[in-house]
């Protein structure tokens, strides 16, 4: 290990013969350096090394782990925890697992350079950025050294475990591609063009895991003239229990309403589709199928944050920039005899993102 560099530097400035100060000055006095047990006791440094093989290794356990919980768990199997309630056991381990296997890899580092590696303080001079040739060969000879000292050689073990640990790191990567083929077997464009909208479903205010109880519906003067709510079919309320279905029904018949002044709209997917210029359009983006509710209700544009396409609503619900090819599908709606917002059909275009339209 190198003495402490500090106290070879001068405790007063030094001055060139133009004034200036000499490069090296520490204006401050350099802290007392006290060696790590790791330093001085090899039984220490053993056990340091220990300790971060070990956190390697179960960097690996929990990698493995993923995979298994990945294949096994049943997706729609839930558990009870405590404060958060009923979520997906699926969810539950593998981001446990995955997270764990991160954390490991970050804290066996973390160990292995306070407890193992030089423990040196260095004081960055500055200086012009370019290098001379003297500087580029210490360089070098600073990177042979700082090889030999972190001791990558040296700890076969660390070694050794780490180089499996970030071997093993990629795999839940890779495993978690098989969602993007898996469809057991059904056309994405008829997934996409069912809904749970139908003549006479009544709309509702999308609030959550409760959307559907105890509210009864939304009736126009609810909605003011520039604003917007997000919603969902009354149908959402049954799925409560199912988790995976209801998520679905979400990702597809997820709407906004929006209402502009009657006079406003230049053009809509269909005749007199809206309310006394209440409009309900699909919530999911036609480009990947982020969810939208981000309204400039003086130009009536709906932008999406994941990719900034921008849709006019009161023109159809057209694309007028970004990457989305498709406009966004719009839902006819009507008034029930209740005074509440229905749907007057399912939409008449598939919702969602057009990865299939490229097939
Ligand atoms: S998902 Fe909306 S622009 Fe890409």
């Amino acid at each position: 290990m190198s003495d402490n560099i500090d106290a070879k530097l001068p405790s007063q400035p030094e001055h060139n013969s133009d004034g200036t100060v000499k490069p090296g000055y520490l204006p401050v006095a350099p802290v007392e350096h006290k060696p790590r047990v790791t330093d001085t006791d090899p039984k220490a440094a053993r056990r340091a090394e220990r300790q971060v093989a070990s956190m390697f290794a179960l960097s690996m356990i929990l990698v493995v782990v993923f995979v298994i919980a990945y294949v096994t768990i049943d997706v729609t199997a839930v558990v009870y925890v405590p404060v958060l309630g009923e979520i997906g056991a699926s969810n539950l381990v593998l981001g446990l697992t995955f997270g764990g296997a991160i954390f490991f890899i970050g804290a066996g580092a973390i160990q292995w350079a306070k407890k193992l590696m030089p423990d040196v303080e260095v004081v960055q001079e500055r200086h012009s950025m370019e290098s001379s040739t003297s500087e580029e060969t210490e360089a070098a000879g600073n990177y042979e050294r700082g090889k030999e000292e972190s001791g990558f050689a040296r700890y076969k073990i660390i070694r050794r475990s780490l180089l499996g640990a970030m071997a093993l790191f990629p795999i839940p990567l890779i495993v978690m591609l098989r969602d993007l083929w898996q469809s057991d077997g059904e056309n994405p464009v008829e997934i996409l063009s069912s809904t749970s909208w139908n003549d006479g479903m009544r709309i509702v205010p999308d609030i959550g895991h409760d959307t559907g109880e105890n509210v009864q519906g939304i009736r126009p003067e609810e909605i003011p003239v520039g604003g917007l709510v997000s919603a969902l079919p009354l149908s959402i309320k049954d799925l409560k229990k199912d988790p995976v279905a209801n998520m679905r029904d979400r990702g597809k018949a997820a709407i906004i309403l929006v209402r502009m002044d009657p006079e406003e709209i230049r053009s809509q997917q269909g005749e007199g589709w809206d309310y006394q210029g209440i409009l309900a359009y699909s919530k999911i983006c036609t480009h990947v199928g982020c969810p939208i509710a981000l309204y400039e209700h003086r130009t009536h544009h709906l932008l999406c944050p994941c990719h900034q396409s921008t849709f006019d609503l009161a023109d159809s619900g057209d694309v007028i920039f970004g990457p989305a090819a498709r406009r966004m599908p719009q839902l006819p709606i009507r008034l029930d005899e209740e005074g509440f917002l229905v749907a007057r059909s399912d939409f008449q275009e598939p919702v969602g993102p057009s990865f299939w339209e490229r097939g």
